[in-house]
């Protein structure tokens, strides 16, 4: 289901019957059917945040297609959190110490694949999910020009939202430029996910936009941003502050946060973002 659908619901199945029903509306008029309309509809996202995400597929299908996150080299602050916080390469074949199997790594919003081949070749067991099937489609071909073996990796072309995975599997989770990159009510059912499926004292390596680079498009009621720029048209921008993660991230210890701004020279802000290492806690 999505916005539209629910949308015409709402018109063709909801409004006549209501209409007709003395006792529950009587002729309400058009402007204050919009206007519950509206309402109805953000209550809906409210309890049940799903019912955007096929609007949101397609939207990150149509990015894709314009090849706006198809991307090759994995990003800093994935590679920092792997050298810094699992194991340091320290030479051609050489790391601080050895895996015995290659370690499960949950990446969520996996795009086109770039931390897969990443963490497949530093040693791991990737599982990446994500919304979009076009960056599916970009990922399995980058993975099999890159020779990591089919099942080397699992992709999953579903919603962070709802895991199919058992409780306290993965030692390590990352999540790159996406828990930013959906409505915060999905957000926070996305953490909740992660949490139950991270094995307690396990990592979570995520970055976030800071809510001190603001892009273009109108913002919701619940301060999210509905992208108007041409790069992830249509898409939800939702931004953090430190107050935000700490709400947020409950159930992970902070064991690490920076927030890295990039500025002209004239020091108006280009890019800014936190990056954050979070440990599950012991039963939390
Ligand atoms: C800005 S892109 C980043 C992609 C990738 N992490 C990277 O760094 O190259 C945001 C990604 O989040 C994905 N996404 C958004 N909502 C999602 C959800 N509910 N479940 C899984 N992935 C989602 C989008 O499809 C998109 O691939």
């Amino acid at each position: 289901m999505n916005r539209d659908s629910a949308e015409r619901a709402l018109w063709f199945e909801v409004w006549p019957v209501a209409c007709r029903k003395p006792g529950i509306l009587r002729s309400p008029g058009y402007s204050a059917m919009v206007h519950a309309s509206k309402m109805i509809l953000e209550a809906i996202m409210k309890v049940a945040p799903d019912v955007l995400t096929d609007d949101l597929a397609e939207k990150w299908d149509e990015s894709y297609q314009r090849f706006e996150n198809t991307l090759f080299f994995p990003s800093e602050g994935v590679i920092r959190f792997v050298n810094k916080h699992i194991r340091r390469r320290t030479g051609i074949d050489s790391y601080t110490h050895a895996f015995g199997a290659p370690p499960e790594v949950l990446e969520i919003g996996s795009g086109a694949g770039r931390h897969l081949v990443f963490l497949a070749k530093a040693g791991f067991r990737p599982t990446g999910v994500e919304l979009s099937a076009v960056a599916c489609e970009q990922a399995r071909a980058l993975l099999a020009y890159e020779d990591v073996k089919a099942d080397a990796c699992d992709i999953l072309n579903i919603s962070a939202t709802d895991l199919p995975f058992e409780d306290d599997r993965f030692p390590y989770a990352v999540s790159s430029a996406t828990l930013d990159s959906m409505p915060t009510t999905t957000a926070r059912a996305v953490i909740a996910e992660v949490h139950r499926a991270v094995r307690p004292g396990g990592l979570f390596f995520v970055d976030l936009i800071a809510d001190d680079a603001l892009r273009l498009g109108a913002v919701d009621a619940d301060g999210d941003q509905i992208v108007t720029e041409t790069h992830e048209s249509g898409t939800i921008q939702s931004y953090f502050n430190t107050d935000k993660i700490t709400d947020l991230f409950t159930g992970f210890n902070i064991r690490d946060i920076y927030k890295m701004q990039m500025t002209t020279v004239d020091n108006e802000i280009r890019n800014s973002r936190f990056y954050a290492t979070l440990e599950k806690r012991d039963g939390g």
